[in-house]
């Protein structure tokens, strides 16, 4: 990534530890844009994030002067992708913590990585009485895959409960888990709360309990704080590189190696083999074996410039600046009467990430989200793929503000002038 600019004549530098946003966001080329003539605000960072310069540079770089096929050819444009492609591999498996890069697979995002676990460690696995234990706070991508092979091997899906402050009740998960428990599967940050779940009270808690694997969605903590898997001590962690500064339609499965090697492809195809003949193949070992076919090559290398673009900030300096816009805005909107902020707990309450859910009286969460994108404020407004989530929380709907490393206090100030726009026409 590009040194920071030095600082101009009278400009005073930043707080010690704190993020320069300004100059941050200058690396975040849609920020600059207008939306019906006001400066965008972006704040729907947990449904996708922009990226900046240098991931849409890498990109670019590739396709302009040495992209081919990898792990296909010998001729030089080939083995400079793969040397690029596998060396994303390698940045990958660093920033997650992962002993080995061989753990580390490539998958199309967050809900390929937990459908192949789904298929290929599930499918084989499970029989019929068998459980798989998830949340209800879980995202559909960590729902509807357990859903299906529950389909297919006569298991069953059981979802430990929440609390009415959106925490995952641990007691109440403890007393659900069983020797039928095969997968744990939850969600390290809720999607639509914010949530942060104690990962290793969960590991440790099914480890007393049960032989199952815990299968943790990491697509909502990457972006946003330290993950470290060996730390957490899961099975499985997948994430998604379009939340992460990253570009789109690349992410990341992550699982202990013995586990993937005694597990069978999820898909077949170019590349996942060492022989093959009419009447059968054999495969090729992890990360190979779960990459069939042509990969997202370029993608692949743009995330491995945005894990260096986020290690060269600090993601502990990125959690710090977004939780201190998190205090702001539930400090703020706790003062409105006519606004319920959902699941941000209490005094005490396990740590949330910057995602600040609520409703309005009065106003439909679609309205309201139309409301803010005329003032150029843009969040997201729906059951946020958790519908059951929503269920136990008795609404149909909220409006989500989600929180990236650019985004500013100002910007809190004037999404919370918007809202304040909604309840001057409802009334
Ligand atoms: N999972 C993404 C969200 O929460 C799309 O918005």
């Amino acid at each position: 990534m590009t040194a920071p600019a030095p600082l101009a004549d009278g400009e005073r530098p930043p707080a010690a530890g704190a993020l320069d946003v300004e100059r941050l966001r200058a690396s975040f080329p849609i920020l600059a844009r207008e939306v019906h003539g006001h400066r965008l605000v972006y704040l729907d960072n947990a449904a996708s994030a922009q990226r900046p310069e240098v991931v849409i540079d890498a990109v670019n770089d590739c396709y302009r002067t040495y992209y081919a096929n990898a792990h296909r050819g010998v001729h030089a444009l080939s083995e400079q992708s793969t040397d690029a492609y596998e060396a994303a591999r390698g940045k990958v498996a660093r920033f997650i913590g992962a002993p080995d890069s061989h753990e580390v697979v490539f998958t199309r995002g967050t809900t390929e990585s937990l459908n192949l676990v789904a298929q290929s460690y599930g499918r084989p696995l499970l029989a019929p009485g068998d459980e798989v234990l998830l949340t209800e706070m879980e995202h559909h991508s960590n729902i509807v895959p357990w859903q299906l092979v529950c389909e297919q091997t006569g298991a069953r899906v059981r979802a430990a409960p929440i609390t009415d402050d959106g925490e995952l009740d641990l007691e109440a998960f403890a007393g659900m888990l069983n020797e039928r428990t095969r997968v744990v599967a939850v969600t390290h940050v809720s999607n639509a709360l914010g949530t942060v779940n104690d990962i290793p009270a969960v590991v440790e808690l099914t480890r007393a309990r049960s032989d199952a694997a815990v299968v943790v969605d990491g697509a909502q903590a990457v972006p946003h704080m330290t993950v470290d898997v060996a730390a957490l001590g899961c099975d499985f962690y997948a994430f998604s590189g379009h939340k992460m500064y990253g570009p789109g339609g690349i992410g990341v499965l992550w699982g202990r190696r013995e586990l993937l090697t005694a597990m069978p492809p999820y898909h077949g195809g170019g590349a996942m083999i060492t022989r093959v003949t009419l009447e059968r193949s054999e495969y090729a070992a992890p990360p190979q074996r779960f990459e069939a076919g042509t990969p997202a090559i370029a993608p692949a290398i743009g995330l491995g410039v945005a894990v260096e673009f986020l290690e060269s900030i600090g993601l502990d300096r990125i959690e710090r600046h977004e939780q201190e816009l998190l205090s702001h805005t539930v400090e703020v909107l706790n003062d409105l009467p006519w606004v319920r902020v959902l699941g941000q707990g209490t005094e005490g309450a396990s740590p949330r990430a910057a995602v600040v859910s609520l409703v309005i009286d009065g106003a439909h969460p679609h309205d309201v989200a139309t409301i803010l994108d005329e003032q150029g404020v843009a969040i997201r407004a729906g059951h946020h793929c958790a519908q059951p989530l929503m269920q136990r929380l008795g609404v149909p709907a909220t409006v989500r503000a989600s929180f990236g490393l650019y985004n500013t206090h100002e910007e809190v100030g004037l999404l919370v002038s918007s809202l304040h726009e909604v309840r001057r026409i409802f009334g």
